[in-house]
């Protein structure tokens, strides 16, 4: 399989337009060792010129712009986009979709039934879209273990598994979690036996996980925050990174081994990558010494544009 990054950035982009912080000043200035990223998004191909748009980032049209794979060419009005899965319903994840109205059929959507629910009422993107090309819902199983396929990339299955995180601030459900309003993947290419475990929104690494973990060739995971206190401290925010539904790359206070840094060293021979990564996060620095720190633990930082092959 082939895994395109289309965005590696949190909501609010890299930089984010509204904010001045040390690292946004620093690339929109132009200074060596920063790289924009847009919202968060992959796409995943078979080797064919189909592929599956994982999350629909408010920066899509740039990100197809910017990866011509995903437009094959094969006639009048064309994509190589076959199908949408969402991680979650938050806003970077979702409001690309209102970009594809223009489809000559209903976008296929694949989501949990909590996803569903929000895109349909707390921000009804579902209903709107019925104006335009409309959705075609498949929903994923959040209690079976069973894996998918989406067609037409029959080698590419896919096992959608529920995660601790949050909804989005406008869900009904924020302070009272769903099974199913955060998912990871599983992607495996039975072509050639590969697993690639991908979760951007992760507060925590509970034991059920670590079966998927553990089988996984590739992990791209949470690279949200580097420290707990992070929006805080940079007076953002009054939000924890676990407020919102991430697990920092520091350990939290008085938790020793808590951090995503930690719980990596934990798991061997694995290409390790962060994803979805806040534009305050200091690792954006790829000459600092928390990125140096990254690199000492074997992992890696997506950048938009990265590929990886698996
Ligand atoms: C999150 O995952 O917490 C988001 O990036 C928040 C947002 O999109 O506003
Ligand atoms: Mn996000
Ligand atoms: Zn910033």
């Amino acid at each position: 399989m082939k895994i395109k990054v289309l965005g590696s950035a949190a909501g609010g982009g890299f930089p984010q337009w509204n904010c001045n912080c040390h690292n946004c000043q620093s690339v929109r200035a132009g200074k060596p060792g920063y790289t924009a990223r847009t919202q968060s998004s992959i796409a995943i191909s078979d080797g064919s010129k189909n592929w599956i748009l994982v999350n629909a980032s408010p920066d899509i049209l740039t990100q197809i712009k910017n990866t011509p794979e995903l437009q094959p060419n094969r006639g009048p009005r064309d994509t190589g986009i076959c199908a949408v899965l969402l991680m979650d319903a938050q806003i970077d994840h979702t409001t690309g979709l209102l970009m594809m109205r223009e489809g000559k059929v209903p976008i296929h959507l694949y989501t949990t039934p909590a996803v569903w629910e929000d895109l349909t009422n707390g921000l009804p993107l579902v209903p709107t879209l019925s104006f335009y090309c409309g959705v075609q819902w498949t929903p994923l199983c959040t209690e079976c273990d069973e894996p998918f396929t989406i067609s037409p990339l029959e080698s590419i299955r896919i096992k959608s598994i529920p995660l601790i995180s949050k909804a989005p601030p406008y869900s009904p459900s924020r302070y009272s979690q769903r099974i199913g309003d955060n998912i990871g993947l599983l992607i495996e290419d039975t072509h050639t036996g590969k697993k690639v475990f991908y979760a951007p929104g992760l507060e925590k690494i509970t034991s059920d996980l670590l079966p998927y973990i553990e089988e996984a060739d590739v992990l791209m995971v949470d690279g949200t925050f580097w420290t707990e206190d992070e929006m805080v401290y940079q007076g953002f925010s009054s939000k924890w990174a676990s407020d919102m539904g991430h697990l920092s790359q520091l350990d939290l206070p008085h938790q020793s081994g808590s951090g995503m840094i930690a719980q990596l060293d934990q798991i061997r021979n694995k290409r390790k990558i962060l994803i979805h990564i806040n534009n305050t996060n200091p690792i954006l620095n790829e000459f600092g010494e928390e990125r140096a720190k990254l690199t000492q633990h074997g992992i890696e930082v997506a950048y938009d544009g990265m590929e990886i092959v698996a």
